[in-house]
């Protein structure tokens, strides 16, 4: 539906869905690298962070990364555990994994992330070609767990942590665009959606150090960063409290502290718990310019009853209003949402509840997804998956031709706008145009005008829409919409 949408996860983006795990070059690493690892990522964007911090232990270790599978000594897949497609997707790749293996002697296969938390050493049982099987917050112990296997011994390590954010750790950053990058601010998560694995791969909610995250936002700028996403599974609950004062840290205060690094660049976040974004939040955004007006907001479902049953801990005319106050507070922003379709008992009815909330939030765009049973969650113990395969799908299309209208809706509004654009690279249809976002996080496309290039901000005037994409020419004059 987002014909421009980059290759790079967004928090909640599940690039394994869309069968594009993401590979990770480079040769411009300044490390004495006598080894070369190969790294797929799957998942959300915490996983793709995480493995910037791998990328970064590995360097330490005299590793440097390849493209190319077939000549590492090393092959690491960062999986994904929120939905059985996930899965079965990085069980697929561990077959493409192993023939290369079988090939080539000695290579180490090792799989991290959620998947391997959640499987732990059944991993090793039933895959027997892997070396090493670390959970997300075991990385560090990636050189022992490394060491051995050389030797023969393959090992699993899926310890979760109360304290581990990887502060002191400076990620890598392989894979971008040098334009726009993520900041992890928290790991784990303390809610229980019902249906969500997440609670159980990633652990309890942990809050990092404010500064280090200040230090590596300032960091970036100076590499040439345009743009910054703090990541979080729940980044309005980011809390951290100073050992050294009586300092504590909001997650509005942190925004500001980021925004006020370099007000030129723009500021994302990513993903908010509808419970806990406050106004405090909201007034951030609407006070610094350079806090972009957009809100990822999941709903999952559009029906009370069945938010009760997913304890979500609102209800729909809770969400409603919210989605007002964010409107009252900040009239430009806009929002989008996760959407699950299927959820255990839906009827139909609930069913058109979500439809309807979805053009009453007036949601710019949505992951929307049917819902698929994750083992040990409260979801899998309590309920029954009692609506049909079939079912799930029609409601998920019925689900996606709304969002296509809703969006449209909304891109429609922007037309005779000027925005603010940030050029992210060329655009997917052609090498004369441009691609780039405004601040509300929707994609534009315009001409190329000589003298400019990807990261630079210019700004553009909107003259078409598609229900994925504004297109529109290059304005000198900014008449800031
Ligand atoms: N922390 C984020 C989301 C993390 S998972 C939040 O709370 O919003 C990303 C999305 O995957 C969720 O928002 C949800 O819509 C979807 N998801 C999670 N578990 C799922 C499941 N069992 N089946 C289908 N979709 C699921
Ligand atoms: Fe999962 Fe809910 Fe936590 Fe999001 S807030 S990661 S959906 S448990
Ligand atoms: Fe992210 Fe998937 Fe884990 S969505 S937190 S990588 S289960």
């Amino acid at each position: 539906m987002y014909d421009d949408n980059p290759t790079i996860a967004n928090l909640n983006n599940d690039i394994d869905e869309r069968l594009q795990g993401q590979v990770y070059d480079d040769n411009k690493l300044h490390v004495k690298a006598d080894k070369r690892y190969y790294i797929e990522s799957y998942g959300c964007a915490m996983n793709f962070s995480d493995s910037e911090i791998v990328a970064s232990i590995l360097a330490k270790e005299g590793y440097a990364s390849t493209k190319e599978m077939t000549e590492a000594d090393l092959i690491l897949v960062n999986t994904c555990s929120i939905r059985e497609k996930a899965e079965e997707t990085v069980r697929n790749r561990l077959q493409v994994y192993n023939s290369v293996k079988k090939k080539k002697k000695g290579t180490l296969i090792g799989v991290l992330g959620c998947m391997a938390e959640r499987l732990k050493a059944k991993f090793l049982e039933q895959e027997k070609l892997v070396d090493i099987v670390l959970g997300p917050d075991a990385y560090r112990d990636l050189p022992r767990l490394l060491a051995n296997a050389s030797k023969g011994e393959r090992g699993v390590n899926v310890l979760l942590s109360r304290e581990e954010t990887y502060a002191d750790i400076s990620p890598v950053r392989l894979d971008s665009n040098g334009i726009s990058g993520y900041i992890s601010i928290m790991r784990g998560c303390d809610n229980m959606c019902s249906f969500c694995v997440v609670p159980f791969t990633r652990g309890r909610e942990r809050s990092r150090d404010a500064y280090t995250i200040v230090a590596e936002a300032d960091e970036m700028i100076q590499a040439g960063y345009k743009e910054i996403t703090l990541l979080g599974q729940n980044v309005d609950s980011y809390k951290w409290s100073n050992p050294e004062s009586e300092e504590k840290v909001t997650f509005a205060q942190l925004l500001v502290m980021v925004a006020k690094v370099n007000p030129k660049v723009r500021i994302r976040f990513s993903t908010s718990h509808p419970k806990d974004i406050d106004e405090e939040v909201m007034y951030a955004i609407r006070d610094y310019e350079n806090i972009c007006k957009y809100i990822h907001l999941p709903v999952q479902s559009g029906s009370s009853r069945i938010l009760e049953l997913m304890n979500r801990t609102y209800t729909r005319e809770w969400y409603l209003d919210k989605v007002k106050k964010i409107y009252e507070i900040i009239p430009d922003c806009t929002i989008s949402s996760d959407i699950i379709s299927g959820f255990c008992t839906e009827t139909e009815e609930d069913h058109q509840e979500t439809l309807s909330i979805i053009e009453e939030a007036n949601f710019i765009m949505s992951y929307m997804y049917h819902y698929s049973e994750r083992p040990g969650t409260l979801a899998a113990r309590k309920y029954s998956d009692d609506v049909p395969h079939k079912t799930k799908q029609r409601r998920l299309s019925e689900i996606i031709k709304v969002q296509a209208q809703s969006s449209l809706n909304s891109n429609l509004k922007d037309i005779g706008k000027t925005f603010e654009v940030l050029i992210e690279g060329d655009s997917k249809k052609s090498k004369e145009q441009f691609k780039g976002r405004n601040s509300q996080y929707k994609v534009i496309v315009f001409p190329k005008h000589p003298g400019l290039s990807p990261g630079d901000f210019v700004f553009v005037k909107v003259e078409q829409v598609t229900s994925g994409t504004l297109i529109g020419s290059i304005v000198d004059q900014p008449t800031l919409a």
